[in-house]
């Protein structure tokens, strides 16, 4: 018996949650049309939709919650704020914002300066993306070919093609490439890592053609933690030494505080030390989010974020936050169910291209097992494929994406692992049936991000 492998933190309070019957849940999901995100919470009984803004928030950071100034101007949760800022990123200049997205849409207007000008991801989140598009700006990415084969394991599948980056920036000229992004860990492969030898090679590319890096850093902690665990020369070093490694290399940052935050509401921006952009942002950021000693966050928000900070970059926090996710994926390997290999930071990504080969992608596997799993066990998980990512504006013909995932993501410090059993054996019930399951087609279908609000029926 490992000992250290316990949770390290014991429960202080709880929050009841239900199985509804197995009829009641055939019920919801017709009624919510086959889309999870249709369905009402308290019909679910293990939520694995997110791990944005659901974690759990510590004594320390709920008697912040009660310790939090709401002064407009000069908080003092400002400062505490900008105090953790300071001592975890290192940069010199920081302006809350109300969560990631918000901070994307005060920065990057700064930074797309031409219609049309590229941003070199490796792989772009979907807001992200859409916030590029929405400044004229095109989102290109260009994460290495191992990442798209998910029986590969490659320690760092999040990192950059580092050939791809410099022949696109010769290709296109670097006066049309407005930034690079790093988004650590890059979610959208499967919550995979970037290695410091990459962000490193991508900084010496940036420099060459004097181009900025922005680090799209909602989950950095973890990030650090695998490189800590995974790469040569950063075993001896501490996580807080790692995350200012890999923010020197960079010159601005977007968060969503509601991932590594462990907070339920907020994000930042940071910048190096660029004043003249730092400046733009102060004033853009008023508009938009608001005055910059709050951006959209309330003080006992900020508050909580300003500890949320400290705690996430504590290794037994960060041992056992990865040791859940591979407990789980390590059950659904044992059976041979397939997922993105190695296991993620956040969420196991089971690969239902290949779960349920019967079922083409205009039929969206990955909804298939999703829908399964919740009358199942009433766990929602979340499609992350074809059916997310929606139709050709030119030809209106669906577009395949290369995988088709079920996410299974974590929330922070929410669920033991006696749920992730629940989950892995509801999981591996589906898998035995697997050839009878069947895909979906619209009867509702929106004509902007329709994952969200589609309505769907089975294909008979
Ligand atoms: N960047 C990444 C890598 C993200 O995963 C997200 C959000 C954002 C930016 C946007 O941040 O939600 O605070 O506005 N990801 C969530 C998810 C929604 O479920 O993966 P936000």
């Amino acid at each position: 018996m490992d000992y250290r492998k316990a949770e390290p933190f014991k429960i202080k309070m709880v929050e009841p949650i239900k199985l509804i019957s197995k009829e009641e849940r055939e019920q919801k999901i017709i009624e919510a049309g086959y889309n999870q995100f249709a369905l009402k919470a308290e019909d679910i009984y293990i939520d694995l939709l997110t791990d944005s803004g659901t974690g759990a928030m510590s004594d320390r950071q709920w008697a912040g919650i009660m310790m939090g100034d709401e002064s407009y101007a000069g908080s003092r949760s400002f400062y505490n704020l900008e105090k953790s800022v300071h001592d975890i990123i290192g940069y010199k200049y920081f302006v809350p914002t109300h969560q990631g997205r918000g901070a994307e849409n005060v920065l990057f207007p700064l930074l797309i300066h031409n219609k049309g000008d590229y941003v070199l991801g490796n792989m772009h989140f979907d807001t992200t993306k859409a916030h590029i598009e929405l400044k004229g700006g095109v989102a290109v990415n260009l994460v290495i070919e191992d990442a798209f084969d998910t029986e590969k394991e490659h320690p760092f599948k999040g990192n950059f093609d580092l050939v791809a980056l410099e022949n696109f920036i010769n290709g296109k000229g670097a006066d049309k490439c407005a930034f690079i992004i790093v988004t650590i860990t890059c979610n959208s492969a499967g919550g995979q890592p970037v290695s410091m030898e990459n962000i490193k090679a991508v900084k010496k590319i940036a420099d060459k053609y004097s181009l900025k890096i922005v680090f799209d850093s909602a989950r950095f902690a973890e990030n650090a933690y695998f490189i800590k665990k995974r790469e040569n020369g950063y075993e001896n070093k501490s996580i807080t030494e790692i995350i200012k490694e890999m923010f020197e290399y960079g010159d601005m940052i977007t968060m969503s505080a509601k991932k590594d935050g462990i907070v339920n509401m907020g994000g930042l921006i940071a910048i190096k030390e660029d004043e003249k952009i730092y400046e733009q942002v102060r004033s853009m950021v008023v508009p938009i989010e608001g005055f910059p000693t709050y951006g959209g966050m309330s003080g006992r928000d900020m508050e909580a974020l300003a500890v949320g900070l400290r705690e996430v970059v504590e290794e037994d926090y960060l041992e056992y936050r990865i040791d859940q996710i591979e407990y789980l994926g390590q059950r659904l390997i044992d059976v041979g169910i397939p997922i993105q290999r190695p296991v993620g930071g956040h969420a196991v990504f089971v690969d239902c291209k290949k779960f349920c080969p019967q079922i083409p992608f205009n039929q969206f596997p990955a909804q298939a097992v999703c829908v399964e799993l919740y009358k199942e066990a009433g766990v929602r998980g979340v499609e992350i494929g074809s059916f997310l990512l929606g139709r050709d504006p030119e030809t209106g013909e669906n577009l395949e994406s290369p995988m088709e995932f079920l996410r299974l993501t974590i929330p922070r410090r929410v669920y033991t692992n006696r749920h992730m059993d629940v989950v892995a054996d509801a999981l591996i019930e589906i898998w035995k049936r697997r050839d009878m399951l069947k895909g979906f087609e619209f009867t509702y279908e929106p004509e902007v991000l329709r994952h969200f609000t589609a309505k769907l029926k089975s294909v008979r």
